[in-house]
């Protein structure tokens, strides 16, 4: 089924291939000196963020700092006001529409809020980005829908459902259906766990992980959700004072003297968090998970 996918097609255009030369590891974000203002209200200013191919960064920080709007500007579904944007090698705000569009079928993404169309079915949402292709058979179309729906643990008679007639974690998985229909490298993620129990997030980050592994994806995740970065992220991004204060495996960031960062991570919730590290990973922080106790 993979090679019939409409994503990465062998004869795809090679300015909007040229980044699948890049080996796992090499940067598939790279975004330089960015400032984003509306208005007089800055959001972003000097911020710097790398992600490379493989990597699944969790980007945190309070409520306003600019977590969504970062992304939106990664995605290319908001301007800069200055600054420089590369992805997967390409400098999207100097790049034609076409490639831009090409680009951004190499991504997919879950939003914060409305992930789906109220009223189309589960079967419709995902075949969606599918459709507006023109180029897909119904029954391709069809042969993919039930493919996703299966690799995000849903069944088959799940797809005749509205959106309404789903549970919460439910309806995060057909978004991650809906994202991944056109099997792209880099998923964006926000707040992906928000309003689900322990027990369904703890599910959504092992079908993530899963995906990660299977498609070979580059994660970025914005997230509030402690254990949901704990067990899944390689890296976190702290959104913070305008920009990227520290992008580093989460040992290494609760490490940083920031006042943020202290509040955040070695609140009691945080230092609960950090417990699931795996062993050789919490030695790093074992003195600061002590000091609170
Ligand atoms: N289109 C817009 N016009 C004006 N201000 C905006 C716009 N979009 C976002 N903002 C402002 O930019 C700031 C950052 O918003 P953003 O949604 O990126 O925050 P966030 O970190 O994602 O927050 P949350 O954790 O609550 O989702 C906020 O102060 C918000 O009001
Ligand atoms: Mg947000």
């Amino acid at each position: 089924m993979t090679s019939t996918m409409p994503n990465m097609p062998a004869n795809a255009p090679p300015d909007a291939r040229g980044a699948l030369t890049l080996a796992d590891g090499e940067p598939i974000i790279e975004v330089r000196d960015l400032c984003k203002r509306y208005g007089s209200h800055v959001i972003h200013e000097h911020l710097d963020l790398t992600v490379s191919r493989g990597d699944i960064v969790a980007l945190v920080g309070g409520s306003g700092s600019g977590k969504t709007t970062l992304v939106r500007q990664i995605m290319g579904l908001e301007d800069p006001s200055s600054g420089h944007i590369r992805i997967f090698g390409h400098d999207i705000t100097m790049i034609d529409r076409r490639t831009a569009h090409l680009l951004r079928r190499r991504s997919g993404m879950l939003f914060q809020r409305g992930a789906l169309f109220s009223a189309l079915s589960v079967f419709d949402n995902i075949a969606q980005p599918l459709r507006e292709l023109h180029t897909l058979s119904e029954d391709l179309i069809r042969d993919v829908v039930m493919y996703k729906l299966e690799m995000v643990g849903l069944s088959c008679r799940h797809a005749s459902r509205l959106p309404s007639e789903l549970s919460g974690g439910m309806v995060k998985r057909v978004g991650i259906a809906r994202a991944i229909a056109l099997e792209p490298e880099l998923l964006f993620l926000d707040e992906p766990t928000a309003g689900l129990d322990p027990e369904a997030s703890d599910e959504f980050v092992a079908m993530v992980r899963g995906l990660h592994r299977s498609l070979g994806l580059t994660v970025v995740m914005v997230t509030h959700d402690l254990d949901t970065m704990v067990m899944l992220s390689t890296s976190v991004a702290v959104l913070a004072d305008r920009k990227v204060l520290v992008n580093a495996p989460v040992e290494d960031v609760v490490r940083v003297d920031h006042p943020f960062i202290r509040a955040y991570f070695l609140g009691e919730r945080g230092r609960r968090s950090l417990q699931a590290l795996p062993a050789a990973r919490r030695a790093k922080v074992s003195e600061l998970l002590e000091d609170g106790k």
